[in-house]
């Protein structure tokens, strides 16, 4: 068992889950929960009893799934790219029902920067990635951090980050750096958070099937063997048992595991060419 998920209690450890019990008087916050992973951790979170708060720009599909869930889940319509809905979210926090937070909203852009750079939309794809992907995430963990910390019961936060997190990825640069900005925060306050009660949890998956590619504008999923690409369902429930006992972080199915190992400790003069081909090849 993790360090993080043992509180001292009458002079010797007992295990204490990050994840109070479900209960009206708690909620867990999931941001891009109108699709994909954050629609599919929602359901896992709901599954095991938590009321939610969904998060995302459309209110429909939002709606559609809080009514599907049940009445004790609610809807919160917010553009997490802009100031405002940003700010809006953060002040979701100080409902003190709020034991847990999922960052799942995001999305990717590929293509070569120096192509991308050659035209307005392409450089704005960028810019609202990082705003989104890293900006609008580190500031919602660093609001949750500060409040559940402050309340001084257990609560636990979850951070969809990638495979990508582990080496950069040419055809897909600003995204997988993002993603890599997102593994590191969250490890490293994942350490700074033992032994308070609260903890910070990753998932990094690998291709999954959602609406991502077609967010994306890439055919790159249909172009791999079935094989490769994973179920929503399953890289909800991994990151939600992760985030229930407090672990750093999981990376859900071997292929991603292996991928993830190799993209830590493949020497780069072999990697980036093999990837840069392998990306070269998508486009192609
Ligand atoms: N699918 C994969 O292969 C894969 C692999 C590794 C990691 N991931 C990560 O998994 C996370 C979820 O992606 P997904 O695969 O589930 O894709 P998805 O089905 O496209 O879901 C993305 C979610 O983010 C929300 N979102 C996008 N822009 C937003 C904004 N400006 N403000 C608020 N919400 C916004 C979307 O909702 P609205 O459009 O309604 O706003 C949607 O709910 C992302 O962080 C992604 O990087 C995906």
């Amino acid at each position: 068992m993790p360090s993080s998920a043992l509180q001292r209690k009458s002079g010797g450890y007992s295990p204490i889950m990050p994840l109070p019990p479900p209960g009206p008087t708690t909620r867990v916050i999931v941001t891009g929960a109108s699709s994909g992973i954050g629609a599919a951790v929602a359901r896992a979170l709901a599954h095991r009893g938590h009321p939610t708060t969904l998060v995302a720009r459309r209110e429909d599909a939002l709606t559609d799934l809080a009514a599907e869930l049940g009445p004790q889940h609610e809807v919160h319509a917010a553009d997490l790219g802009t100031d405002a809905g940003l700010d809006a979210a953060r002040g979701l926090l100080d409902d003190e029902r709020v034991v847990g937070l999922v960052n799942a909203a995001g999305f990717g852009v590929t293509g070569r920067v120096a192509e991308l750079a050659g035209d307005a939309g392409g450089r704005a794809a960028l810019g609202d990635l990082v705003r989104l992907n890293v900006l609008a995430l580190h500031d919602l963990t660093v609001a949750a951090v500060g409040a559940l910390t402050r309340r001084g019961r257990p609560g636990a936060i979850l951070n969809v980050s990638s495979i990508t997190a582990f080496q950069p990825l040419p055809g897909a640069a600003s995204y997988a750096a993002g993603k890599a900005f997102v593994q590191s925060f969250s490890e490293a306050v994942h350490a700074e958070l033992a032994g308070t009660g609260v903890t910070l949890t990753t998932v990094s998956p690998g291709l999954t099937r959602t609406g991502f590619a077609d967010a994306a504008g890439t055919d790159a999923f249909d172009q791999v063997p079935d094989l490769l690409v994973g179920e929503a369902r399953d890289v909800a429930e991994a990151g939600v048992e992760a985030m229930a006992r407090g672990d750093r972080s999981v990376t859900p199915g071997l292929v991603n595991q292996l991928t993830a190992l190799g993209g830590r400790f493949a020497p780069r003069t072999l990697l980036l060419p093999a990837l840069d081909a392998g990306m070269r090849a998508f486009d192609a």
